[in-house]
């Protein structure tokens, strides 16, 4: 049983381009709530989502776009196109956002940080281990500040952390080659 679990995580794979059927709220309930069994200093919870549904997406398309368009760092036109037709098929995207708490002297910014990259990656098991596809994007404007108010995320008190987009895979998967992890591990001889 473990072994299969940990068999799930080797095969994982981003997949960006996602249709409906997205996850039904029975399973997103599930992703979401794996998000909160991540790691986190201090029990702060800095972890905040917002769900962009399918059939809000074209407003929210739209005025994700006029807004950076509208920001002193726009997105160039290329980009919006691709951007656009990528989100014409995507039924779910889960907007992610760390709480950044100046009041915590204790913690550090970037621990709280490290808590919502962890729970993100629990997300994208969580919606591979379900069938989905998912892919972490910091794309549509995830650095443009009027993109994050727009979002209900102020730079002030939150960082901004992109989104995941979750959904049906629309193109066959294949296995892909990882690196052997022994390139990245030495052993620590006091
Ligand atoms: C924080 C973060 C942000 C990312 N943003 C983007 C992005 O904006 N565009 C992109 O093509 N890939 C982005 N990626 C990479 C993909 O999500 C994905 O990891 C990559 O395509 C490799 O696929 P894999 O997860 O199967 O190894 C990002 C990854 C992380 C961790």
């Amino acid at each position: 049983m473990s072994e299969n679990a940990v068999q799930f995580l080797l095969d994982r794979q981003s997949v960006k381009f996602v249709r409906a059927p997205g996850p039904n709220e029975a399973q997103l309930g599930l992703i979401l709530q794996a998000a909160m069994s991540a790691p986190d200093h201090g029990k702060l919870r800095p972890w905040r989502f917002s769900l962009i549904r399918q059939d809000v997406m074209p407003q929210f398309v739209d005025k994700l776009f006029a807004t950076a368009q509208a920001s002193p760092t726009p997105i160039p036109a290329q980009k919006e196109e691709n951007a656009r037709r990528w989100l014409s098929e995507v039924p779910l995207l889960i907007a992610l956002a760390c709480h950044r708490d100046h009041g915590n002297t204790k913690i550090p910014e970037n621990e709280r940080m490290l808590a919502v990259g962890a729970a993100a990656m629990n997300m994208l098991n969580a919606a591979h281990m379900l069938g989905f596809g998912a892919f972490w994007s910091t794309g549509l404007g995830t650095y443009i500040e009027e993109v994050n108010e727009m979002l209900g995320f102020d730079p002030l008190d939150y960082r901004f952390m992109g989104y995941l987009a979750v959904g049906t895979p629309i193109d066959e998967t294949y296995p892909v080659t990882r690196p052997d992890h022994r390139q990245f591990v030495k052993e620590y001889r006091p």
